[in-house]
C-alpha cells in the first residue's frame, strides 16, 4: 500500500512540501488548511501537474483535520510566518492555539504517526505538539538543523564558488538567533572549512546564517522562507518514509544529553523508520558548549512562557 503523507497548512511551506513530497513519489499527500477551498484547489492543481512529472498518486485537499487519518508523517506547517519587526517568541501564543488543535486531531486520527513540526517559534511548537500527542518523543522531530545548515552550506558554496553538494556544515542549537554553527564540523569535499576561509570571514558567514531567515524576511516583506524550508522538511520526511537512517541535525526533545532536559533543541540525530533513533552526543568545546546550553536556555523559557498559559 502507498505511503501517506499529511501536511497540515496549505500555505508557502505545506503547499511546497506536499508538491516536493509528490513530484518525488514518495507517498500519497493530504494537504489540510482551515481556508475554504484552499487545500482542495493547490492539490488538484498539483494532481493535474502529476502526469507531467511521470508519477501516479493522490494529492487530495481537505479542510478538516480528521483528514490525517492514516497518515505515517504528519508535517505541521500551519501558522503565522514572522512578520518584519516580530520576533519568534511574538508567534508563541498565536500559533500554540493553531498547533494544539492540530496536535489533539493527530493523537485521535493518526495516532502511529511520525510528526515533522515546521511551525514557528520551532523548537517550542515541537515540544507542544509532542506534549499534547503524548506521543514517544521518538516519532516527534522539529524541523530546523537541516535549513539552517543548508544556509550555512548555500554562503560557504557562494564564498567559494563550489557546488554547495561538496559542503557538508553541521548548525545545532534552537532556529532563531542563538543557534550554533559549528565551523569545526563544516567541510567542503571532506576538507575543514577552517583549512580554506580565514576565522574573521567563516565567523561572518555563520552570522548571515543566523539572519538567514530574516534576511529573507525583509526582503519579501510579506512572508518568510519556503522552498528551502519545505525542501529541509521533505529531507526529514524521505529519510522517515525509507528509513534511511540520515545523520542530520533536527529538533528532537533531550533527556540530559549535552547538559539539558525536557527541551526540544537541534541536535545531531540519526533519522530512519522508527523516527528519531538515535541521539549523537558530540564532544563539544567549552565554547561550544556553552552556546548550546544558552540557546537551550532561551527555548525553555519559551516553553515556560507556554506553560503559564500564553
Ligand atoms: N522551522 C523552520 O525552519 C521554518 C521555516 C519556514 C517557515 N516556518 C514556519 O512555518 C509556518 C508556515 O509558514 P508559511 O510561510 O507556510 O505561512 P503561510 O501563511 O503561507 O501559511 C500558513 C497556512 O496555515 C494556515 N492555517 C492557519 N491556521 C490554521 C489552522 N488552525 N488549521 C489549519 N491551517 C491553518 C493558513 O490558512 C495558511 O494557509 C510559520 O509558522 C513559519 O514561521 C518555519
Amino acid at each position: 500500500m502507498k505511503q501517506k503523507v499529511a501536511v497540515i497548512g496549505a500555505g508557502n511551506v505545506g503547499a511546497s512540501t506536499a508538491l516536493y513530497v509528490a513530484e518525488r513519489g514518495l507517498a500519497d499527500v493530504t494537504l489540510i488548511d482551515i481556508v475554504e477551498g484552499l487545500p482542495q484547489g493547490k492539490a488538484l492543481d498539483m494532481q493535474q501537474a502529476a502526469p507531467l512529472w511521470h508519477q501516479g498518486g493522490r494529492i487530495e485537499g481537505s479542510n478538516d483535520l480528521a483528514a490525517v487519518a492514516g497518515a505515517d508523517v504528519v508535517v505541521m506547517t500551519a501558522g503565522f510566518p514572522r512578520k518584519p519587526g516580530m520576533s519568534r517568541t511574538d508567534l508563541l501564543k498565536a500559533n500554540a492555539d493553531i498547533v494544539r488543535p492540530a496536535a489533539e486531531a493527530t493523537k485521535q486520527h493518526a495516532p502511529g504517526a511520525l510528526v515533522v513540526v515546521v511551525t514557528n517559534p520551532l523548537d517550542v511548537m515541537a515540544h507542544l505538539f509532542w506534549k499534547v500527542t503524548g506521543f514517544p518523543s521518538q516519532r516527534v522531530m522539529g524541523m530546523a538543523g537541516i535549513l539552517d545548515s543548508a544556509r550555512l552550506r548555500a554562503f560557504i558554496a557562494l564564498e567559494l564558488g563550489v557546488s554547495g553538494a561538496d559542503v557538508q556544515a553541521m548548525v545545532l542549537g534552537g532556529h532563531g538567533d542563538s543557534m550554533v554553527p559549528l565551523p569545526r564540523f563544516t567541510s567542503v569535499g571532506g576538507i575543514p572549512i577552517t583549512e580554506l576561509i580565514p576565522a574573521a570571514r567563516i565567523a561572518e558567514i555563520a552570522q548571515r546564517t543566523r539572519d538567514g531567515g530574516a534576511e529573507i524576511v525583509k526582503l519579501l516583506k510579506t512572508g518568510s522562507a519556503y522552498y528551502a524550508p519545505a525542501m529541509s522538511a521533505v529531507e526529514m520526511v524521505a529519510a522517515l518514509l525509507t528509513d534511511q537512517k540520515r545523520l542530520v541535525p533536527c529538533s528532537v526533545l533531550l533527556e540530559g544529553q549535552y547538559g539539558l532536559k525536557d527541551v526540544f533543541l537541534g541536535v545531531p540525530v540519526m533519522l530512519g523508520g522508527k523516527g528519531v533513533e538515535k541521539i549523537l552526543e558530540l564532544k563539544l568545546s567549552p565554547d561550544e558548549l556553552a552556546a548550546l546550553q544558552k540557546s537551550g536556555k532561551d527555548v525553555a523559557a519559551s516553553i515556560a512562557e507556554l506553560a503559564v498559559g500564553v
